[in-house]
């Protein structure tokens, strides 16, 4: 029996994931990997290494989590490394727990190796600190469903809207709509800055920011096919003064 490493593999940026998990995926002998992966860092791979792409992407569905968790527990009996390689980090939204916890009921033996979650990076590379002195001192991450489900009676209503805190909203891309007026039904001003970012660190990335009552407008006719992330707060103003990265076209210099 091998051992399956579950493998952040960062953002986008090839040049994001760690020394760890780089090293394990040149020794792996299997390497099961998402959608969201860096193609570069599939060059990685060692020639002989099996490929195993079983990435979903927004409305298609190519293996349920149940046959990935049993693909990963069948490798893991003729492969000493088994790379399970997640778009940023895998216990970030990315159903790592559950093939953890599938791993171990089989008695594979399994270690995590954690990522940079898009939800740090991707903000980093638009300009955004999520927390500033002053500005912002939490951070809450939510996925679009979240947002836009009905409001239920009583706590649940603020029990994310924490007092000056950053919103980062995973998976929203659809219904950027909905979740600007869902976050303010729930409590927030429609002045509030929000940004769409695109392609986070890749150097297709693309940003268009705006505000809760304004942000799906600016977007209208705007075509965006990368994962996408929102961020929501008045520490999306500091990206004017702060932006580094030049988007659509690489760094900058
Ligand atoms: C299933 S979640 C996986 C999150 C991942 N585990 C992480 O830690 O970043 C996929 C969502 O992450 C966000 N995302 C991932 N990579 C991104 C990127 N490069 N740019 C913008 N958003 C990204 C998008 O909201 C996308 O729909």
């Amino acid at each position: 029996m091998g051992t399956v490493y579950l493998v952040g593999a960062g953002p986008g940026d090839p040049d994001l994931i760690t020394r760890k998990g780089a090293r394990l995926l040149k020794v792996a002998g299997a390497v099961v990997h998402d959608a969201l992966v860096s193609p570069k860092l599939l060059d990685e791979v060692s020639v002989g290494a099996e490929l195993h792409d079983v990435g979903r992407r927004a409305g298609t569905k190519r293996l349920e989590q149940s046959q990935v968790n049993e693909l990963l527990i069948e490798l893991a009996a003729s492969h000493e490394v088994v790379v399970r390689l997640k778009g940023g980090d895998p216990f970030v939204f990315g159903r790592g727990g559950e093939e953890a916890i599938a791993l171990k009921a089989a008695g594979v033996s399994f270690e995590v190796v954690p990522g940079v979650t898009s939800g740090v990076a991707v903000p980093a590379y638009a300009g955004i600190p999520l927390t500033h002195r002053g500005i912002a001192s939490s951070v809450t991450f939510l996925t679009g469903h979240q947002v836009t489900s009905p409001i239920a009676a009583g706590s649940e209503r603020t029990a994310w809207l924490i007092g000056d805190g950053t919103i980062v909203v995973f998976m929203g891309l659809l219904r950027v709509d909905a979740i600007a007026r869902g976050l303010v039904e729930r409590g927030l001003s429609p002045e509030t800055p929000a940004a769409l970012i695109e392609s986070g660190t890749y150097p297709s990335q693309r940003t268009v920011t705006g505000t809760l009552a304004d942000i799906g407008d600016r977007l209208r006719g705007i075509e965006v096919s990368g994962p996408a992330l929102i961020v929501v707060g008045e520490v999306v103003a500091l990206r004017d003064r702060i932006r580094w990265f030049q988007e659509e076209g690489g760094r900058p210099g």
